[in-house]
């Protein structure tokens, strides 16, 4: 069974999308690079390994970076999940984890990628947000990617609401894509990946606002 390692930052809400959806993976270790993040007690009520590794004090983006690549290897992970794990990443850990590292982000990448997607999505005026999973290079919020799920923004929308209604779709579309690693359904070609005998697609389209 592959092996996974979870990075979290804060509440850790993906994370437990992902334990709880009874994956084919054995979930070596949730890591995160702040004591109090919410996730940890989830984590450890759920029975998993926790382990943290604090970026403060350290000289160096990199030598955080190396220290953390150590923790994350003891575990001996086949794949790295970044769940709401927010610090930019240095190009060499990056590379170390190279196609066994993906991300998920709360925007239709290549759109707003960064901070504060849901309120510039809604600044921006557009009818259609969601979000991504994808595999992390070493450019912030690019790389292949895996699959998106799209929803509409609606006219009274706020940060908040629209948070809301694309957090849901995370939690759908991110334990799906780790069990599609788990299950060798993925290559990448480029900045394609291709996934192994999903389901048919409706090709009907999301228009939004209809007549
Ligand atoms: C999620 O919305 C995730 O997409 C986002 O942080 C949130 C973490 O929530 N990640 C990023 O913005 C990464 N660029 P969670 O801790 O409840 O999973």
């Amino acid at each position: 069974m592959k092996r996974i390692v979870i990075l979290i930052s804060g509440r850790g809400s993906n994370m437990q999308a992902i334990l709880e959806a009874k994956l084919p993976v054995q979930v070596a270790a949730v890591i995160a690079n702040k004591e109090d993040a919410g996730g940890l007690q989830t984590a450890a009520s759920l029975g998993i390994a926790t382990a943290v590794l604090s970026h403060k004090g350290y000289p160096s983006r990199e030598a955080f970076d190396a220290d953390l690549a150590r923790l994350i290897d003891s575990y001996q992970p086949d794949l790295v999940v970044l769940a709401g794990f927010m610090r930019i990443l240095s190009e060499g850990f990056v590379r170390h984890y190279e196609n066994r590292m993906i991300n998920i982000h709360p925007s239709l990448l290549p759109a707003f990628t960064g901070l504060s997607t849901h309120a510039r999505a809604i600044q921006e005026g557009v009818k259609v947000h969601g979000c991504s999973v994808h595999f992390v290079t070493p450019e912030l919020d690019h790389g292949p990617i895996i699959c998106q799920a799209v929803v509409p923004v609606l006219d009274d929308d706020t940060e908040d609401t629209l948070s809301k209604r694309v957090l849901v779709c995370e939690h759908q579309i991110y334990p799906q894509a780790v069990r599609w690693f788990a299950e060798g359904r993925l290559s990448v070609e480029g900045n394609r990946v291709r996934v192994a005998n999903h389901a048919d697609i409706q090709a009907h389209s999301l228009i939004v606002p209809r007549d």
